[in-house]
């Protein structure tokens, strides 16, 4: 059934402060948030919109120890960026603040003191691992060892990240400090905990009975989780990165990361309203909907609301729809590996194309399943949908008008059984829209504001105006009367999707006011209405751009292979005598050619100084004969002739390097030198 609201709170996952935002977590989390509360906005509704960063966490504390900052350095940095990435992208909080804020250190502590009070905790001693030197406890992610199950060195407490397996500490085998690489021993520490399994019953009815509207993904995980049996889960840690415990024995520990993380919505509504902030979270009348990425479902749907149900004060959310993951290229996004479009930079290779990007995630958006972001998908929907569609009938329209009415809106005359039709065929897209948005169907509403740019489109190549203009120019008003309504109800349905492109189509239109409950009308603009200079609205994006793109992901890709990948060990000591025996010297060559039959082969002829000299060399399948030519080599010049099957006999042996791909460099000198000179 259906609840009765007055207003509704919208929060979006707090981000990790401890690096850039990318493509995933905007097509995650906040382009989906910002298209529904813009949405709710435009109908007037009461919303506020809730974000900030993460700023607890190990994560953090590692970073700042490698950087040899603090961890206060690191989340500032950090908050700072992803802040201006959001505001750049159009993202729009009511506020962005953060987990280091004063008014959230004391909301969280005093959660966690009435918690505590009302005895919601249990405490409980256990046994984790402790480096000496260090004098403190370590956590999953700071701890290392071999990998139990693939044997890789430098696997983590919590997962190994060769195979993938999720691991615990216990599993490693000879776990170390991460950081430091010192042993480590086991010490008994005492934790508060939430007794998880004391609130099945209520989950479990409250959810499964209760929520059967939620998406499939989060559902599913739920029944999971709650299938497998709650357990009690600790929320204060043994670091000193954090919100002190607040209770007897707390000293040395704070809370839990996913403990505080999540009362950050709370702190920052009251941040922003230090006087009416209680009615957005414990009014019945409020709606509570967090939007989520699929990591965080068990935190949002599971931890979350059976912390506010201890507390007793707070309403529980009514929806949290959670995507799936957004895949890059076909690969997993990872923030460790540099596999990511990051936001940032994605402004500095596209200014301008914010929206861009938005209908792209929005189009992709991995509601149900995974999905992939590429770039030349990204590419085809800018030129084909944006571009040639939307972008094409707007200026069209616009220029039109421009050309037969100096840019007045000409009056509607009679209408056609065809203008009825194309009228009739845009009349339900509010309905559309709106029923689609009401279920964070967010790419299928898109895709309906899209259509109707298509049957704009459509109508204007149809009724072709630029022919009729010379048989009957009468009928040109009406067709352009009809396409400017049509172009003014695009920049109302695609307000919530792409707003920096509506805004620039409202300003060409001269469009000063705009409801949306005005969508589906033909009398958006008057007739003598003065429309404003057109231009465009998007542009084809040329295949350079991608490919440069396309170019940084592969180097992204040889520069993580090179580093995942070890080098062979180093071969057994040589005297110095011994070495000195190789003869290795510079030659210049001045012929290279491919040897009829033998694929890998070619054959040089290299000046050495004395008499030139014969070299073959299986580098056929990395160098053209030609870009070789007139190039300085190193050779060994002393090494016994070898002789080919064909007959080719080889005086020494060119030298090269193997990349880890198996691709070979020849080598070559800083500057030019005589040719037999000698290298040593
Ligand atoms: N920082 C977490 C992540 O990026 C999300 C925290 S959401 C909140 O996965 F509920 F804790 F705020
Ligand atoms: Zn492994």
């Amino acid at each position: 059934m259906e609840k009765k609201f007055k207003r509704t709170t919208v929060t979006s996952a707090l981000p990790y402060a401890n690096g850039p935002v990318h493509i995933g977590h905007l097509a995650g989390v906040y382009v989906p948030a910002d298209i529904y509360v813009r949405y709710l906005r435009l109908k007037k509704q009461d919303v506020l919109f809730i974000g900030g960063s993460d700023e607890h966490g190990v994560p953090v504390t590692i970073r700042a120890k490698k950087e040899g900052c603090t961890p206060q350095d690191v989340v500032d940095r950090y908050h700072n960026l992803i802040k201006r990435s959001f505001e750049e992208f159009g993202i729009s909080f009511d506020i962005y603040s953060r987990t280091t804020s004063p008014t959230h250190r004391e909301l969280a502590s005093d959660f966690f003191r009435t918690l505590d009070k009302n005895n919601k905790f249990v405490k409980l001693e256990s046994e984790q691992f402790y480096d000496e030197g260090a004098k403190q406890f370590l956590t999953d992610r700071n701890i290392m060892g071999e990998c139990p199950r693939c044997h890789a060195q430098g696997a983590y407490g919590d997962q190994c990240e060769k195979c993938g397996s999720t691991l615990s500490p216990d599993e490693l085998i000879n776990p170390v400090n991460a950081l430091t690489g010192n042993p480590l021993v086991k010490r008994k520490t005492t934790h508060w905990y939430l007794p998880l399994n004391d609130y099945q019953q209520w989950l479990e009815q409250w959810i499964l009975q209760e929520h059967k509207e939620w998406r499939p993904n989060v559902y599913g995980q739920c029944k999971s989780w709650l299938d497998l049996g709650l357990q009690p889960r600790a929320v204060t840690r043994d670091l000193d990165w954090g919100i002190p415990v607040p209770a007897e024995g707390g000293e040395g520990k704070v809370l839990y990361v996913w403990f505080d993380a999540p009362i950050g919505y709370i702190s920052n509504t009251k941040e922003l309203l230090p006087d009416s902030w209680e009615k957005w979270w414990k009014d019945p009348e409020t709606r509570l909907i967090h939007f989520i990425g699929k990591d965080n479902i068990v935190f949002h749907c599971i931890v979350f609301p059976s912390m506010l149900k201890a507390e007793g004060s707070y309403i529980l959310p009514d929806n949290v729809p959670s995507n799936e993951f957004l895949n890059l290229e076909g690969d997993k996004i990872s923030t460790s590996r540099n596999w990511a479009v990051w936001l940032h930079e994605y402004l500095v290779d596209f200014p301008g194309k914010q929206d861009v990007l938005r209908y792209v995630l929005t189009a992709n958006a991995p509601e149900t399943k995974d999905n992939d972001f590429t770039w030349k998908d990204f590419q085809a929907r800018n030129n084909n949908e944006l571009v040639a569609v939307y972008g094409n009938f707007v200026n069209r329209a616009l220029q039109l008008t421009k050309k037969y009415y100096d840019g007045v809106v000409p009056a509607c005359g009679e209408l056609t059984d065809y203008d009825r039709e194309t009228l009739k065929e845009f009349a339900d897209v509010k309905q559309d829209v709106e029923k689609l948005l009401d279920v964070f169907k967010f790419r299928d509403a898109q895709k309906e504001a899209m259509n109707l740019a298509r049957i704009g489109n459509k109508y204007l190549a149809d009724s072709e105006p630029w022919k009729v203009v010379k048989t009957d120019p009468e009928r040109v008003k009406t067709i352009l009367n009809i396409s400017l309504q049509l172009a003014a109800n695009l920049s109302i349905a695609f307000e919530p999707f792409l707003p920096f492109s509506s805004a620039k189509l409202r300003e060409m239109l001269n469009m000063k006011e705009f409801d949306w409950s005005q969508l589906g009308s033909t009398d958006l603009l008057p007739a003598g209405h003065q429309l404003a200079e057109p231009s465009l609205l998007f542009e084809k994006i040329e295949d350079d751009a991608i490919q440069a793109q396309i170019d940084k992901l592969l180097a992204t890709k040889k520069a993580n292979e090179a580093a995942a990948h070890k080098a062979n060990p180093i071969k057994p000591t040589i005297s110095f005598e011994e070495f000195e025996k190789l003869d290795i010297r510079v030659g210049k060559v001045l012929e290279c050619q491919a040897v009829p039959k033998m694929k890998k082969l070619l054959q040089f002829k290299i000046a050495d100084g004395l008499e030139n000299r014969t070299i073959v060399s299986g580098i056929a399948q990395h160098y053209k004969p030609e870009e070789l030519v007139g190039k300085e080599v190193l050779f060994i010049a002393n090494l016994a002739p070898r002789q080919f099957k064909n007959g080719l006999v080889s005086e020494g042996m060119i030298l090269s390097a193997e990349d880890f791909d198996g691709s070979l460099a020849v080598t070559s000198l800083l500057r030019e030198v005589a040719p037999g000179s000698e290298v040593k």
